[in-house]
């Protein structure tokens, strides 16, 4: 039997980002519609680690918020990476097991990868420290690996300390690290800062180790896997790999994307068996479709549930709180918000239905406006199974429609009405027989007259 050997892990994301130019901290910044953070904390759960630490700059409450209920640690002063875990020390002392240090600013990282991290640290040579590598089409800026002879990890420079040659190396410090916490807290309190910019380095402590006669390893990741984001054209770069993944994924489970590059996904929208989904679809986050469901062109949905067999748009809006039940059919130009639309119910024009019920096989005709907003509060609309609501009406909440009621075209509905009553509340149309005839005679006459 083996026995549980401890994990941590460290997530540095006390960064300010000065180059995102943004009053938001870095880790907060959005990709498929999570924070940043948030994706690096998903890779982490999947580990199931013993203990999770987010190292924050001062002030910086809502990275915390973020994270909760993951503890913080504080690293009052950006002096480094190294600085950073350093910060951590206080939450993890004593601890003896491995740990894990993350980037909050690399959020495409795989529970794979950090397992395989994990298992290199663990291996039979016992590695100090094992770093995550990567070789990207463009090493740019990057810190790189320096071999040894036998293939372990000599030292990391960091671009600006490298010589040409060692810029030449194509092999990249993608960041992460896994270390034995028996000799971590010792190894980084020996890191200095002599260097390019003055800061504490944690790759510095593979020469460290090393120097002690420890070995160190590489893993190695996928470039797209370890794209870090320092800045907004680097955060859509890595949107745009999430994309692709999530369209993949969909797809891989059963789901038809007519044009998958044109798909906007969430990193937990949640798609049923033999969906269709057409081009230039958006969903935002809290989106789950049940199975069968066709979701036409240039809609827009978020937090919705949409039950089996059901159609959308093309050109939908669906917004929070909107249930979409089995077999119903929403249109174009319809927006349904906060209100449930029951089995084989159709909304199909030119709609807005907010704050409501629309019962089982009811018909919303073109143009229907649920009043749901006073300028103080909103006020509910219920309408019954069965219903008729005649176009271009205004149902003024809170008001209720009967079952198999039929409402008349053009009306403002203002009060309840009964099952299976006709309500009809417009102006009653009159006729003049002949008049439209003698009004053209008159105005030719006149016309000719003057000329
Ligand atoms: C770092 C590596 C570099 C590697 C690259 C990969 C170092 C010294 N360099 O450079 O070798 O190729 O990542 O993306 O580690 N942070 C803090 N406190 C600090 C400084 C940074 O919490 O004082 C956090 C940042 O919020 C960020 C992460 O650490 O999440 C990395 O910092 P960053 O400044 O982006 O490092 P790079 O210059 O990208
Ligand atoms: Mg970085």
């Amino acid at each position: 039997m083996t026995t549980h050997r401890p994990l941590a892990c460290v997530i540095l994301a006390a960064g300010k980002g000065t180059r995102m130019k943004s009053d938001m901290p870095k880790v907060l910044h959005r990709v498929a519609g999570r924070p940043m953070v948030g994706h690096v904390l998903a890779a982490v759960k999947a580990l199931d680690p013993d203990h999770v630490v987010v190292v924050v700059g001062p002030g910086m409450d809502d990275v915390a918020a973020a994270v909760a209920p993951y503890p913080t640690a504080v690293q009052h002063e950006q002096r480094g990476t190294a600085d950073a875990v350093h910060s951590a020390f206080g939450l993890l002392e004593g601890f003896s097991g491995d740990v894990v240090v993350l980037y909050g600013d690399t959020p495409l990282v795989t529970p794979d990868t950090l397992r395989a991290m994990v298992a290199a640290r663990r291996q039979a040579s016992d590695p100090a420290v094992v770093v995550l590598g990567m070789r990207p089409d463009d090493p740019a800026a990057y810190g790189r690996l320096i071999l040894n002879a036998r293939g372990g990890l000599e030292k990391i420079v960091e671009y600006l300390d490298a010589t040409e040659d060692e810029r030449k190396v194509g092999l990249c410090n993608a960041g992460l690290m896994a270390f034995d916490g028996a000799r971590m807290f010792d190894l980084i309190n020996r890191i200095g800062n002599a260097n390019a910019k003055g800061e504490y380095y944690l790759t510095d402590v593979v020469q460290i180790a090393r120097g002690d006669g420890m070995t160190c390893a590489v893993v190695e990741a996928a470039p797209a896997e370890v794209v870090g984001v320092n800045s907004r054209a680097e955060l859509a770069e890595v949107e745009k790999l999430i994309q692709r993944r999530l369209r993949k994924a969909a797809m891989d489970n059963g789901a038809t994307l007519t044009d998958p590059d044109t798909v906007t996904f969430s990193f937990d929208t949640k798609l049923g068996r033999d969906v269709i989904v057409g081009p230039h679809v958006v969903f935002a986050p809290g989106v789950v479709v049940g199975d069968r469901v066709e979701i036409k062109s240039f809609t827009h949905l978020e937090q919705v549930r949409i039950e089996s067999g059901a159609q959308i748009g093309p050109y939908a809006r669906l917004r929070p709180g909107a249930e979409i039940g089995p077999d119903v059919h929403i249109g174009n130009f319809v927006e349904v918000k906060n209100a449930r639309i029951e089995a084989g119910a159709k909304v199909n024009h030119l709609t807005y239905i907010g704050d409501a019920r629309v019962g089982a096989k009811a018909n919303v005709g073109a143009g229907t406006i649920t009043c749901n907003y006073d300028g103080y509060n909103k006020s509910l609309t219920d309408i019954g199974a069965g219903a008729f609501i005649g176009s271009n009406s205004s149902l003024v909440a809170p008001v209720k429609i009967g079952d198999g009621a039929i409402i008349g075209a053009g009306s403002v509905i203002t009060t309840d009405v009964e099952a299976d009553t006709l309500a009809v509340a417009r102006g009653r149309q009159q006729a003049y027989s002949g008049w439209a005839k003698r009004f053209r005679e008159r105005k030719q006459n006149e016309k000719a007259k003057k000329a």
